[in-house]
């Protein structure tokens, strides 16, 4: 990753102050560099540190205090004085690996302040806010000092005090798993305890009235909000508690087998407690806050991993046309099948293969308490011979993708890491997809909890060594970290295209992927794996479906972002059907995206600038009621005529009554020209925009 520029532009101004005895008598604020928004600081008679988030004339965030419960040391939150304020001013731009952009502003004023208990033990630590144009981060900073070296947090109590009963896109604050549909109801009616033991979960912890981030928010005056955490290391996952009465949500970490939420030592910082403020739904899409509040690049030159769209033995095991083990007699990793779809990948600018199932120990995979130990990463069954998918593979240009799953067993898998990784080098495989299905071993671990924060970031960390990037599922949420390691490509942390195989609400309704776009898609890239033609599928199961039009499956290459992108269903759907044409053609690497319309759980449309092709691609994406969109191409570079293919849905297409109901036209456009689209119940369109040679 090449640094374009990185300078601290100017400390505006250094402000000491002295304790004082008078009630906020201490406070100060700093304005975002466009001066929209402002974060106000001080203290209470009793001592306790606030903040205060404002945009314009409308209070974001009302007075909000913040405290720390530890383990053999008293609470730390009151009786705290402010000791000094600096405010800085700070403006750089870097670049992308990969990425929705290829150039990213970082542009912000920062209000450090350093805090001090006015009492014995006299402790004291930082609290930095960083406030951009598009919101804020706040983290908490504890230096080395006497009386403090083993931290243990039982509880941070980041408080958040909503000025309004503001209408919520939310999941629940499940310890385990993202993989819930997105509920919106009025913050005073979020009920996320109705939301636990869903039955399609492998592992679900739902302890009590919370939501998981990042969470998104309208209030009356029409702002858009969404609550996220940005740069989580070596802590716990944050949920938000919520306090329905008082309109309040306050941090909840995700605990651990000791009761324990963090286990540190001084000196320490906190992963960024982030608000991102927009007056368009779509601005909080373009945000790049997330990313911008962590470390840069880490891992220097990453160019051995490629972009690239892929196939995968997957959705057969999904449908029950074949199964991950051998013992069931329908193996579908075998040599034979993986050829298939290579030559398939080949003849269609397909880049990467992705195969599950091929190791052994698929026969002990779901529902049994030991895991330990029953997955190796380097034996495949005996139907597989890895080293020829492999050359035949590289013959026809096609690489690649390794699968482990490790059925949340994650100390087998971080002994087997080396050998695991050693293996995927000899063989030039540079991705692996890994999975986490299950409750974590040991008892008391969750997915979200600090233990496996420091695993997932291990594996990265490992990986790197090897030049190996992840897409995990069943992850630890995104928080921007693929600023700092690169190699963390992409993830899943919510509910994929799976669930329309086998859920037992018959798939995801058509408004899950307009919220996913305004929500789970703030936390970064997600491998939801769109593309499914054969969309009733009714030789394999009678009560699931995709429930999207055909043309709203091409149109999620470009709404949802993901440096890989999996066309999802088997060869033979594909083979023949004119409307793989655009996933053919479809970029995976962006110079620069917009979003130029949307409302959460409604629609959205997004266009994004190929890097390198001057090519551009639009998706729409719509819920069960459909719209007719007015397209405005003034986004198109001034003096190019683009040749466009534009794939909508037919004018009796439906995503139930007839999802394969499809248009396809050519045309040709220039900058500003307007364009007509209908998109059915659950539709939506997708165009390509070539530059004429
Ligand atoms: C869950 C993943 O999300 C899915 O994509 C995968 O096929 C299974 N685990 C098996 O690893
Ligand atoms: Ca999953």
């Amino acid at each position: 990753m090449k640094k374009l520029a990185s300078s601290l532009l100017a400390i505006i101004s250094l402000i000491t102050f002295t304790a004082c005895t008078a009630p906020e008598a201490l406070q100060t604020s700093v304005l975002s560099p466009d001066q929209s928004i402002k974060v106000e600081v001080f203290t209470s008679e009793s001592g306790e540190f606030g903040y205060k988030v404002s945009k314009g004339d409308i209070t974001v965030v009302d007075k909000s205090y913040i405290s720390f419960d530890f383990k053999d040391m008293p609470a730390l939150g009151s009786n705290l004085s402010i000791e000094t304020i600096d405010i800085t001013k700070s403006s750089e731009e870097w670049e992308m690996p990969w990425g929705e952009q290829r150039v990213v502003k970082n542009e912000y004023n920062q209000l450090y302040a350093t805090l001090k208990e006015k009492a014995d033990p006299g402790r004291t630590f930082n609290v930095v806010f960083k406030v951009y144009d598009d919101g804020l981060g706040f983290r908490y900073e504890f230096p080395a000092q006497d009386g403090m070296n083993e931290v243990v947090i039982l509880d941070e109590n980041t408080s958040f005090n909503l000025s309004g009963d503001h209408i919520v896109w939310w999941i629940p604050g499940d310890w385990d798993i993202y993989e819930h549909l997105y509920n919106n109801t009025n913050f005073s009616n979020i009920n996320a305890i109705a939301k636990r033991d869903h039955p399609n979960l492998a592992q679900t912890t739902i302890p009590e009235n919370a939501v998981n981030t990042p969470v998104t928010m309208k209030t009356e005056e029409g702002l858009y909000l969404s609550f996220h955490e940005a740069n989580l290391t070596n802590y716990s996952g944050m949920t938000l508690k919520v306090d329905t009465v008082n309109l309040n949500m306050v941090s909840e970490l995700v605990g651990s087998r000791d009761a324990s939420k963090v286990k540190t030592q001084v000196p320490f910082n906190t992963p960024w407690r982030t608000i991102q403020i927009a007056e368009r739904a779509g601005d909080l899409v373009e945000s790049n806050l997330i990313v911008n509040l962590n470390e840069p690049n880490k891992l220097g030159d990453v160019s051995w991993f490629k972009p690239m769209k892929y196939m995968g033995i997957w959705w057969e095991m999904h449908m029950n046309k074949s199964s991950w083990d051998l013992a069931s007699g329908k193996h579908g990793a075998t040599t034979e099948n993986a050829k298939r779809y290579i030559d398939f990948a080949a003849k269609n600018n397909i880049k990467g293969l992705l195969v599950e199932g091929w190791n052994t120990g698929w026969e002990r995979w779901i529902g049994f308490p030991d895991r330990e130990g029953v997955f190796d990463f380097v034996t495949p069954y005996e139907d597989y011979d890895i080293q020829e998918v492999v050359r035949y593979g590289k013959e026809n240009g096609v690489d690649l993708i390794m699968h482990h799953e490790t059925s949340a067993a994650p100390r087998t898998y971080d002994q087997q890491m080396d050998t695991a990784y050693q293996l995927m080098h000899s063989l030039d495989i540079h991705s692996v997809k890994t999975g986490y299905v299950g409750p974590i071993i040991p008892d008391g671990e969750y997915h979200h909890g600090q233990w496996m924060v420091n695993h997932y970031r291990r594996a990265l960390e490992t990986a790197a060594k090897y030049n190996i990037a992840i897409n995990a599922h069943e992850p630890i949420k995104g928080t921007g970290i693929r600023r700092t390691y690169p190699n963390a490509i992409s993830r899943e942390g919510l509910r994929g295209q799976e669930f329309n195989a086998w859920s037992i609400e018959g798939g995801n309704p058509p408004n899950h992927l307009p919220n996913v776009v305004f929500t789970r898609m703030l936390a970064g890239p997600i491998d939801f794996t769109p593309g499914i033609f054969d969309i009733k599928f009714s030789k394999y199961k009678d009560k699931n479906q995709v429930n999207t039009t055909l043309a709203q499956q091409l149109a999620l290459y470009v709404v949802l972002y993901s440096p890989i992108q999996m066309a999802a269903d088997f060869p033979e759907n594909y083979e023949g059907q004119p409307a793989f044409q655009f996933i053919r053609e479809v970029g995976v690497d962006w110079e620069q995206s917009k979003v130029l319309d949307g409302e959460p759980g409604e629609f959205a449309v997004i266009a994004r600038e190929e890097r390198d092709t001057k090519s551009w691609f639009v998706g729409g994406i719509s819920d069960e009621s459909g719209m007719t969109y007015n397209l405005n191409l003034d986004f198109l570079e001034d003096g190019i005529t683009y040749e466009a293919s534009i794939y909508k849905d037919g004018e009796d297409a439906h995503w139930d009554d007839n999802p394969l109901s499809i248009s396809i036209e050519s045309s040709t456009f220039k900058k500003g020209d307007k364009l007509e689209l209908v998109m059915a119940p659950g539709g939506g369109f997708a165009i390509s925009l070539i530059p004429q040679k």
